[in-house]
């Protein structure tokens, strides 16, 4: 069709807005290569961290009526086992991947970001704020500006790459933390990460979870995420990549309008593998609908009427 469906996310140049989410694109070879990448401008990896981490016990996901909670705890191989079990066929990967590591301790982080620059090839690190900072108060590192901003520092000291930091949606003060976040020298924004819920087991009459609370995501967190989408990007000059519930072109259209450069997409690949494919072939639609040339010229287009 010829469409000019590109973004950019500073200084990358995507194909598409669509991006899996971090949790969502297995590492079998047949998601890296051929038909499963039509209409995928990015993949952002499963959560990486130092050393592998089991998850959590217990249930980890829970449907719920328009959405998923999960509890799966960050499990992953580690970042030496990445980089032996996964990087090569990553790197061979036509699209561009984003690393998401995890936030732990800062020197932990660090070691986990210094592995992935020796190794080279990423495209960007997609650091995940919204892990419980173990040395402070055990709260989340995005949860407040000032450990937001510590944590962005510490990881900006070692990564010389583009550095997307996805926020968590729990913060009281988002504007604040997403300011503090782009005062450290963040590239981009993700906003955001699952939005704290649970589920109470009616046969057991207890709570579905181990742990009690649990993430959601899915269409049940689209206008809250397009709504925060709009807020941050009113506050920073960073671009921003929206996420959360995004499940059709409409959606992915949505986030651009309020002001995001590209879109991430987690739960609906879950219902259909080949979502991003079908919100890709939906996107010209509103290029036409807005007479612009290309998709990038609607992003933040809401707010300039
Ligand atoms: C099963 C599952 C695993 C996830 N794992 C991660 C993860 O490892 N790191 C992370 O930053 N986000 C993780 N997420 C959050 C997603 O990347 C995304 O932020 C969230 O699901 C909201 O988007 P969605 O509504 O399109 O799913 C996970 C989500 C799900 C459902």
């Amino acid at each position: 069709m010829g469409c000019d469906l590109s973004v950019k996310v500073g200084n990358l140049l995507f194909s598409s807005p669509v991006i899996p989410a971090s949790g969502v694109w297995p590492y079998d070879d047949d998601f890296w290569c051929g038909e499963k990448l039509d209409g995928i401008g990015a993949i952002c990896t499963k959560a990486i961290s130092l050393n592998a981490k089991q998850g959590n016990k217990g249930v980890r996901l829970w449907e719920t009526p328009a959405g998923i909670l999960n509890s799966i705890g960050l499990q992953n191989i580690g970042v030496r086992g990445f980089i032996e079990e996964h990087l090569k066929k990553v790197l061979s990967c036509p699209v561009p991947v984003i690393a998401n590591v995890v936030m732990e301790r800062e020197e932990e982080t660090a070691e986990t970001l210094k592995h992935l620059q020796d190794a080279g090839g990423i495209a960007a690190a997609e650091l995940n704020i919204s892990c419980p900072n173990v040395d402070g108060d055990g709260m989340a590192w995005g949860i407040e500006a000032c450990s937001a901003a510590r944590a962005v520092a510490s990881a900006r000291k070692v990564w010389n790459g583009p550095l997307w930091i996805k926020m968590s949606p729990q913060a009281a003060d988002s504007i604040g933390v997403a300011k503090a976040i782009e005062s450290e020298g963040a590239d981009a924004l993700v906003v955001a990460n699952t939005w704290l819920g649970m589920g109470m087991d009616m046969k057991t009459g207890k709570p579905a979870f181990d742990r009690v609370v649990a993430g959601l995501s899915g269409p049940a967190i689209f206008p809250l995420a397009l709504r925060l989408v709009w807020q941050v990007a009113g506050a920073v000059s960073i671009p921003i990549v929206g996420c959360g519930g995004v499940t059709s072109a409409s959606d992915c259209a949505a986030m651009l309008l309020a002001g995001a450069s590209a879109v991430e997409v987690g739960t609906a690949f879950f219902r259909e593998i080949k979502a991003g494919t079908d919100i890709c072939s939906g996107l010209p639609k509103f290029i036409e609908q807005h007479r612009v040339s290309s998709l990038s010229e609607i992003i933040g287009m809401a707010k300039h009427s």
